[in-house]
C-alpha cells in the first residue's frame, strides 16, 4: 500500500511561529507571571488542552483585562485591533506579539492608506478575528465586503479613493470576482492582493493527492473551518475521505482494502498528530 503525505499538511509558517512563542514564554516562565493568550491559540482542542496543564490560559476579550493585570499575554497568528495592545498597556500587560508578519503587512497598508485618506475595503469575514483586527487597525473609511451581493451594493463617496486588501485566507478566486464587482463601479482603485498561498498550496496538494488515493485522511479539529475545507475537497475527489481529530479516531475503519492512502491535515493541526497517524498507517 502506497502511503502519501502532503507536504504542506499542518501548521503554515505563521501558526508555527506563535507555537514557538507559546513555549517560549513557558519555558522563559519564572512562575512570577501567568501566561494567557487572546483568544485559542489555534483551533485545535487537544493542543488548547495541553497548553492549559502547562499554565497557558485563554482571555476572548478586552474585558478581562483587569483580571490579568500585570501578567503575559500572547497575541496569535491572526493579530488584533490596536485598541487591544492599547487597552493592554493601560493595564500594565506584558504583550507578546505573535501576529503572523503576512497580517502585520496588512494592518501597516489600511493604517498608512487611512491616514493618505484612502477608503479602505477588506475583502473577508467580518467576523473572523482576522478581519476584525484589520479593521482595528482602520484610521480612515473602512468596509468588509464578504458577498457578492455586498460588493454590489458597495458604494462611497464619489472621489474617494479605493485602496482593497483581502482576509489571508479568502479564497482568490472569490476576491478577483468581488474586486472586479467593485472596480466596475468607477472608483479610482489600487488593489493589493494580501492572500497568503500557504493556504491555496495545502489546498491544491490535497486535491491533487485525493484524486489518486482510494483512501483519504484528514486531520484537524471538527471545529476548524479550513480542515473542514481540505475535508470536502478530498471528498470530492474520494469519497473514503475520513476527517479526524487524533490516529485513535481510524479504529475500525477499513484502510487495508486501500492500495493508495493520502494524509493531509488542517493549518492548525500539531505534527504529532501527523506523525501518528502516519505511523499507524504505515504499520497497517
Ligand atoms: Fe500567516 Fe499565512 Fe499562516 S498569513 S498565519 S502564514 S495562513
Amino acid at each position: 500500500m502506497e502511503v502519501r503525505l502532503a507536504e504542506s499538511a499542518g501548521f503554515c509558517f505563521g501558526v508555527n511561529r506563535a507555537m514557538d512563542k507559546v513555549s517560549e514564554q513557558i519555558r522563559k516562565a519564572d512562575g512570577n507571571k501567568k501566561i494567557y493568550t487572546y483568544g485559542p491559540i489555534i483551533h485545535n482542542s487537544e493542543v488548547v488542552r495541553d497548553l492549559k496543564e502547562k499554565g497557558v490560559d485563554i482571555v476572548e476579550s478586552t474585558d478581562e483585562f483587569e483580571k490579568i493585570r500585570g501578567q503575559i499575554l500572547i497575541i496569535r497568528s491572526h493579530g488584533v485591533a490596536k485598541a487591544v495592545y492599547d487597552k493592554a498597556k493601560d493595564y500594565g500587560i506584558t504583550v507578546e506579539d505573535a501576529t503572523c508578519p503576512f497580517v502585520s503587512k496588512i494592518h501597516d497598508i489600511v493604517r498608512k492608506r487611512g491616514e493618505e485618506g484612502w477608503h479602505v475595503v477588506i475583502i473577508g469575514d467580518a467576523t473572523h478575528p482576522e478581519v476584525e483586527g484589520i479593521v482595528g487597525w482602520a484610521t480612515g473609511p473602512v468596509t468588509v465586503v464578504n458577498t457578492e451581493e455586498e460588493a454590489e451594493t458597495f458604494s462611497c463617496n464619489n472621489n474617494a479613493k479605493l485602496c482593497i486588501v483581502s482576509q489571508t485566507t479568502f479564497n482568490a478566486q472569490r476576491f478577483k470576482h468581488f474586486v472586479e464587482i467593485i472596480k466596475e463601479k468607477g472608483y479610482y482603485t489600487d488593489v493589493i492582493n494580501t492572500i497568503c498561498n500557504a493556504t491555496a498550496v495545502r489546498q491544491s496538494e490535497a486535491a491533487e493527492i485525493s484524486m489518486h488515493a482510494d483512501k483519504m485522511i484528514v486531520i484537524g479539529d471538527p471545529q476548524s473551518s479550513n480542515t473542514k475545507k481540505l475535508a470536502d475537497i478530498c471528498r470530492s475527489n474520494c469519497k473514503d475521505t475520513y476527517h479526524i481529530q487524533t490516529v485513535r479516531d481510524l479504529t475500525g475503519t477499513d484502510l487495508q482494502s486501500g492500495t493508495c492512502v493520502g494524509i493531509t491535515a488542517g493549518a492548525s493541526t500539531p505534527n504529532h498528530l501527523i506523525q501518528e497517524v502516519l505511523l499507524y498507517v504505515r504499520g497497517i
